[in-house]
């Protein structure tokens, strides 16, 4: 063993050798939790020749409770000012090197960059068996492969249209469910009503086949597993950043998805093979059905493209996870909004009654003729964003350079949609609710202009886009042409962010019949 030099002892009595120590030790954690960006960009400095401005959080944790809270983009938002760098923020949550962009130029950068074209898979969508599915597949064959079938399949203009009779009837059927809770108690809580149709008309392009909730078994079952579903891939999970804790599965994410997974594969597992059996005794099980459904699209692939059970079962799974609350939540925000602007509101109906009138459906065909309530809808999504942070996040594949900064490969990235659509400098009047904006500039909102991109942009942009918007368009467009809607009680628009941002408190309100006006 090497001896330290006699004159080290001399200078510092044993007492003072040990305290020096100390303050070394000190010194060094310190200057790792204070580093910008915090300890898991620390971890990887020599790497990172300049560094990065950002927060660096608590000692271990970083920004851990930032994400644990209701409104992480906005606390997001917030420090990325506070540290000057709306560009390209640094931070750590644990173990886990993030940056997130505030700007559209960056985003644009991350977004469309193959480099991010990874998304880092989560402890609950792993044991989900969601690296099956689309959104979190790995870049590569098997992915670009679900994505082409399901543009052609699912996703098409030709499909869209061939389920508009679905859309319809469970929008004229949400229209009498509001009539009767009307008559029943005088007000409405639409979120529930919201969720459940949404849920259907999923049910319906997904496995074609639709339920009754409150009345059958099965409907009760897959709204629990739907419910248990979104819970688990919207909880935060500390286990995520802390590789330490992992195996102690402190919240409990590991057993419940276990749990559930079972449970799912016997419920999907059932429907698929509902499908095989008509297909080999030439059933149909819908005559009201023109289009198949994405279960007899998966079955017909043929050898190369042909997915196992297990697979079929993720990928057709998360599709209800992606396509159902994204729409009702985007939908309970629209309508409060209605409710919160009277004159807004009547414009839209105004429309809508010169180009329908009253005593015909709207239809899909209808709402290219409807300019205002579809900057209504795209003012809902600048203003309350179903992603603020775009849902989930991106994964860097390797190193990369976002304009002059280098970003380390591994490192999470996000985008701050919620921070850009609220910034002042991209646009005017930031906070104010103004459909007339998209009527005087044309905005297109698919994921080429970064200022407002709430279906993410690139190749992982939301390929449920088109889809998700003719819904809320035609939805919209019944309720505002059967009712006028107006607070039951104060509209809070206070925000909730779970897999998707909920209003904290669900909108309860009054519609009165329109024609009763
Ligand atoms: C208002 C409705 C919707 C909103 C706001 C929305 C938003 C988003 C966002 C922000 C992303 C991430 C994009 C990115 O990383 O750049 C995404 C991905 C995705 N969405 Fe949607 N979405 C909606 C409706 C739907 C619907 C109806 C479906 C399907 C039925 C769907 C299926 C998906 C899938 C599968 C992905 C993952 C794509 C991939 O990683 O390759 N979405 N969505």
């Amino acid at each position: 063993m090497k001896m330290l030099p006699e004159y080290l002892f001399f200078h510092f009595p044993l007492v003072n050798f040990e305290t020096f120590l100390w303050v070394l030790f000190f010194m060094a954690i310190f200057t790792v939790w204070l580093a910008p960006g915090g300890l898991a960009w620390a971890r990887s400095r020599t790497r990172t020749p300049k560094s990065l401005p950002g927060p660096s959080g608590y000692p271990l944790i970083g920004l851990l409770t930032v994400f644990t809270g209701s409104t992480p983009h906005r606390v997001l938002a917030k420090l990325a000012t506070a540290f000057k760098a709306v560009p390209l923020m640094a931070f750590s949550v644990g173990l886990t090197r993030f940056v997130i962009s505030s700007e559209p130029e960056t985003a644009k950068e991350i977004l469309n960059s193959s480099a991010f074209a990874d998304r880092p898979v989560k402890e609950s969508a792993y044991e989900l068996l969601f690296h099956r599915a689309m959104g979190f597949a790995p870049y590569g064959v098997y992915w670009r492969n679900l994505r082409r079938i399901s543009a052609t399949h699912l996703f098409s203009p030709k499909r869209i249209a061939g389920f508009e009779s679905f859309r319809l009837e469970i929008g004229l059927e949400m229209v009498e469910q509001v009539k009767t809770l009307m008559f029943e108690n005088g007000e409405v809580k639409i979120k529930n009503l919201l969720h459940f149709g949404s849920l259907n008309n999923v049910m319906m392009t997904v496995f074609g086949k639709r339920y009754e909730f409150e009345r059958s078994d099965e409907g009760f079952m897959l709204e629990e597993l739907v419910s248990e579903g979104y819970e688990l891939l919207g909880i935060f999970n500390w286990s995520d950043h802390l590789p330490l804790l992992r195996w102690l599965d402190l919240q409990g994410v590991r057993g419940r998805c276990r749990s559930l997974v079972l449970k799912v594969n016997a419920f999907v597992g059932k429907i698929i093979e509902e499908h095989r059996f008509r297909r080999i005794h030439g059933v149909s099980h819908d005559k009201s059905c023109s289009v198949r459904d994405f279960v007899d699209v998966l079955l017909d692939l043929e050898k190369e493209d042909k997915l196992s059970d297990s697979d079929m079962i993720a990928v057709l799974w998360e599709m209800i996870f992606r396509g159902t609350d994204t729409v009702a939540i985007l939908l309970e925000w629209v309508l409060a909004r209605m409710v919160l602007h009277p004159e807004i509101q009547s414009r839209a109906q105004a429309e809508i009654d010169a180009v329908v009138g009253k005593s015909r459906p709207v239809f899909d065909s209808d709402i290219p003729n409807l300019p205002y309530l579809q900057a209504i809808v795209k003012e809902t999504l600048r203003v309350h964003p179903p992603g603020p942070l775009l849902s989930w996040a991106r994964l860097a594949i390797h190193d990369v350079h976002v304009g002059d900064s280098f970003v380390p490969a591994g490192t999470t990235a996000m985008v701050n949609m919620w921070a850009i659509t609220h910034d002042e400098k991209v646009w005017s009047q930031a906070e104010k609710f103004k459909p007339e904006r998209f009527i005087n500039e044309d905005v297109s909102i698919m994921g080429s202009d970064l200022r407002l991109a709430p279906f993410g942009s690139g190749r992982r942009v939301c390929p449920g886009k088109a889809m998700g918007l003719t819904t809320v368009h035609l939805w919209l467009a019944q309720f505002l042409q059967s009712f006028k809607w107006v607070a039951a009680s104060e509209v809070d628009l206070t925000e909730c962010l779970k897999l998707s941002m909920e209003m904290k408190k669900p909108l309860v309100c009054k519609a009165i019949s329109r024609p009763e006006e």
